[in-house]
């Protein structure tokens, strides 16, 4: 299927197969070309925390106000941005890979990597945050794209405390939380939604 048809066909779905089982395979083959998407400065700072544990999909449920897709779905993933990921050492640690791959020369490395460290540097934990939101959703979206293609289901979700799914969960600060991804075999079709005509969302040079 085309990315176009994936984007006309694909819906939220929200009932699930409980006994349908992803390999871990198939999953870690997902996760692996979604990392391939853009990505701030290549500083690869989304992180797919993958909830098998049944323990722990049954405490997630009330504080996602029981959305049942949290335990019914193959796979729940909790999207996160880890703020280390903006440390000097690992943009070094990226770009030093990078030439060491063959794939640029020294001096692109040292002008990348110090521009990486330029720009992040002088940021207030709120542009950060902003950062981690924006890598994390490409990376949530490619893997929605990858498991739609691969003929599964699956819903993004922000319908979840934080602070408490955190807590169950044991994420610490240095990660954000930006949503949850269910992926599975659906046993009830997504209902149909509506978007805006085109010619109500592009504007061109200027907005009001
Ligand atoms: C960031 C984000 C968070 C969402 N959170 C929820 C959610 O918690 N529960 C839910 O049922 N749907 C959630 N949705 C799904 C949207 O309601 C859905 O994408 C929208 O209504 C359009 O429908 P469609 O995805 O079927 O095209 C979320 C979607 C996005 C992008």
């Amino acid at each position: 299927m085309s990315v176009k048809d994936i984007l006309e066909k694909r819906r939220s779905v929200r009932h699930y197969d409980s006994n349908y089982k992803i390999s871990s395979e198939t999953l870690t083959a997902l996760v692996d070309s979604a990392s391939k998407s853009p990505n701030g400065n290549n500083i690869q700072a989304t992180r797919y925390l993958i909830i098998e544990d049944a323990n722990l999909r049954n405490l997630l449920l009330p504080i996602a106000f029981n959305q049942q897709q949290i335990v019914e779905a193959s796979t729940l993933i909790v999207m996160l941005g880890d703020y280390q990921a903006f440390n000097k050492g690992n943009i070094i640690k990226i770009h030093e890979e990078g030439y060491q791959a063959g794939y640029f020369d020294e001096s692109l490395r040292d002008y990348l990597a110090n521009a990486a460290i330029n720009y992040y540097e002088s940021k207030t934990k709120e542009d950060l945050k902003l950062e981690l939101t924006r890598d994390v959703s490409l990376a949530s979206m490619s893997l929605v794209l990858l498991a739609n293609e691969a003929g599964f289901d699956t819903i993004t979700m922000s319908g979840y405390d934080s602070k408490k799914l955190k807590e169950i969960l044991n994420i610490s600060d240095r990660y954000l939380d930006v949503m949850l991804i269910a992926i599975g075999k659906g046993i009830k079709a997504g209902h149909k939604t509506v978007r805006h005509n085109v010619n109500k969302v592009i504007y061109k040079n200027e907005i009001i």
